[in-house]
C-alpha cells in the first residue's frame, strides 16, 4: 500500500546552528575497541599509520568525526594517566577492573591525543573522579596542555611530544550514581565543584567542563547537580542506552531478531526526544539562556554479545535496524539543537553500536556508519523546523510515527533534508514543501536493505551500503519523494 505523507520544511524559520559534536563518538578502553580496533601498533603487519590502522584512520576521516571521548565509560575512574606515558616498552600492564582481561597501556595519553589530531577530532578527555584526586587531573591537563618550561610540560617533551595538544572537553568523572564512585548527587556535585575549580585552561585555549549527568530519566540528579554546581559547569551528560528487550540479563540479539524488537528498538530510540525535554526543562530553571548544555556522551542500541566475538567484550554486529534507530536519534538531537551541544555514540570501533567492526586484518563498515557518513551534510549547518505529517507505524498493539524528518541548510546555502521511513513494509510518497526557498536542482542517496536483519559482515561488506537515489522530483517547489520502506533518504536541495 502506498499511502501520502506531507513534510514541510521551513526554511523561512531558521533555528540555531547544529553543533558538528552531537555527531561525536565515544571509544572507551575496553575489549577490542581500541587494541586491534584502532591501534596495532607501528610493528604490526596490518598496514597502520604510527601504529593506528590505516583503514580505520581512512574511515574515520571519511566521516569528518567531529569528537571523541576517551578512555571511558567506567574505565576512566580506574586509569592512572601516568600509566600511560613515556617509552612503551617500560609502560606497566595493568588489570582492567571495569571490563576484564589487561591493558598493557600501549595506547595512553600521547597515542590518543595523536589519533584525534590524524583524524581531525576535538579531544574529550574522561577524568579520574572515582579513584582518583584533584591533582592528578590537573597534572594530566598541564602535561597535554602546557607551553612554558614546567617540569610536566618538558616530562612531555622528553616522551616526544613538543607543542601542547589542543583539550576541547573534559569530563569530571562518568556514571558518578554508578560505576564511578556509587555517589548520591548532593555529594557528587560537591565533588564536581571541587574537581572544576582545578580546571586550569591555557588562556587561548579554553577547556570545556562536563559534569556527569543522569542515567536515563533521572532528572531528580539533574536538579540537584545544576542547583548546587550549575555556574561552574559547561555542559551536563545524559546517558541512555536502548536494550531491545528491555532485559538487561538478556538484551536480545543484534542479528536474530523479529520485527516486535524491530518496533521495541525504534521505541526506545524515540524515547530520547522524551528525556531530552524533561532534563531541559530541569536545566531551564537554572539556567533559562541554556549556556549550559546537554551532553549525550553515552548512547546507542546495547544488545547480547557476539557470540562468535570470543573476548572480545561488548562486540555485536550492526543491521539495518542500527542504522534507523541511530538515524531518528541524530534527527532526535538535530531538534533539540539548541540545549543538545554534544553527542557521542556508544562506540566507535568493535564496541556496542559501532562504526565500524574488525578481525585480526579484516575491516567492514557497519550500516549504522553509513548514517554518520551521510549527516555529516549537517555538520555545522543551520537547523530548520520540520513539519511531518504521516500515517503511524503499527505493530500489534504498539504504534510510533512511521516517518521522520530532520532539515538543515549548511554555509554554502545547500538544504539537507532527511527522511527515515520506520515501516519495514510500506514505502510511503512523501511532498515535500521547501517553505522559503526555490530548490531547483537536487540529489541524493538512499540507505535500505533487503532485510530488518540486514548487516555488513567481512565476507559481505556491501550488504548495507548507501546508494545513489533516483526517486524524487521537484516541481512548483514540491519535492515528491518515493521513500522506500525501511530506508533512510537523505536529500541535497541546490
Ligand atoms: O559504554 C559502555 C559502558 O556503559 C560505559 O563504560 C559506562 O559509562 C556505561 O555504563
Amino acid at each position: 500500500v502506498d499511502t501520502e505523507v506531507q513534510v514541510t520544511v521551513h526554511a523561512d524559520k531558521p533555528g540555531p546552528v547544529i553543533h558538528p559534536e552531537i555527531y561525536g563518538q565515544f571509544a572507551e578502553q575496553l575489549g577490542r575497541g581500541i587494541y586491534s580496533g584502532i591501534w596495532v601498533g607501528e610493528n604490526s603487519s596490518i598496514p597502520n599509520i604510527k601504529g593506528y590502522r590505516k583503514d580505520v584512520v581512512e574511515a574515520l576521516k571519511a566521516i569528518k568525526v567531529p569528537v571523541i571521548r576517551w578512555p571511558g565509560g567506567c574505565f576512566a575512574d580506574q586509569y592512572n594517566w601516568r600509566d600511560g606515558i613515556g617509552p612503551r616498552n617500560k609502560r606497566p600492564m595493568r588489570m582492567n577492573a571495569s571490563w576484564g582481561g589487561e591493558d598493557d597501556n600501549q595506547f595512553g595519553t600521547q597515542e590518543f591525543m595523536d589519533f584525534a589530531e590524524l583524524i581531525g577530532a576535538k579531544a574529550y578527555l574522561s577524568i579520574n573522579v572515582g579513584t582518583g584526586s584533584p591533582r592528578e587531573m590537573s597534572q594530566w591537563i598541564e602535561y597535554i596542555t602546557a607551553d612554558g618550561h614546567s617540569a610536566l610540560a618538558q616530562e612531555r617533551r622528553a616522551n616526544g611530544r613538543d607543542k601542547p595538544w589542543k583539550l576541547d572537553y573534559v569530563g569530571i568523572g562518568n556514571e558518578m550514581w554508578g560505576c564511578g564512585g556509587s555517589m548520591r548527587p548532593q555529594f557528587y556535585a560537591d565533588v564536581y565543584r571541587q574537581y572544576a575549580t582545578f580546571v586550569h585552561a591555557p588562556s587561548n585555549a579554553p577547556i570545556s567542563r562536563v559534569a556527569s549527568g543522569a542515567n536515563a530519566d533521572d532528572v531528580g540528579w539533574t536538579d540537584t547537580v545544576m542547583s548546587v554546581a550549575g555556574s561552574q559547569i559547561d555542559a551536563i551528560s545524559l546517558h541512555n542506552y536502548t536494550i531491545p528487550t528491555g532485559d538487561w540479563s538478556h538484551k536480545g540479539s543484534a542479528t536474530q531478531f523479529g520485527e516486535s524488537e524491530w518496533m521495541s528498538t525504534m521505541q526506545g530510540a524515540l524515547r530520547m526526544d522524551e528525556l531530552i525535554a524533561k532534563h531541559s526543562a530541569v536545566m531551564d530553571k537554572y539556567d533559562p539562556k541554556k549556556r549550559v548544555a546537554l551532553a549525550v556522551d553515552e548512547w546507542g542500541n546495547w544488545m547480547d554479545q557476539d557470540p562468535s566475538a570470543g573476548d572480545a567484550a561488548l562486540c555485536q554486529q550492526n543491521s539495518l535496524r542500527d542504522a534507523l534507530s541511530a538515524a531518528i536519534t541524530l534527527d532526535i538531537f538535530q531538534a533539540h539543537a539548541d540545549r543538545v551541544r554534544m553527542a557521542n555514540i556508544a562506540q566507535m570501533v568493535n564496541v556496542l553500536q559501532a562504526m565500524i567492526l574488525t578481525d585480526k586484518a579484516k575491516m567492514v563498515l557497519t550500516p549504522t556508519y553509513y548514517v554518520f557518513d551521510m549527516y555529516k551534510v549537517f555538520q555545522g549547518a543551520t537547523s530548520l523546523p520540520v513539519d511531518v505529517q504521516a500515517p503511524d507505524y503499527r505493530y500489534g498493539n504498539v504504534s510510533v510515527p512511521g516517518v521522520h524528518a530532520a532539515a538543515g541548510r549548511d554555509t554554502t546555502g545547500v538544504v539537507h533534508v532527511a527522511l527515515v521511513n520506520l515501516d519495514p513494509h510500506r514505502a510511503e510518497t512523501v511532498h515535500l514543501r521547501l517553505a522559503g526557498i526555490a530548490g531547483t536542482n537536487m540529489q541524493g542517496r538512499v540507505l535500505t536493505a533487503p532485510a530488518m536483519t540486514s548487516i555488513n559482515t567481512f565476507d559481505h561488506p556491501h550488504i548495507v551500503e548507501p546508494a545513489a537515489f533516483n526517486h524524487a522530483a521537484i516541481k512548483d517547489g514540491v519535492v515528491t519523494v518515493a521513500l522506500p520502506a525501511k530506508s533512510l533518504v537523505v536529500l541535497d536541495i541546490h
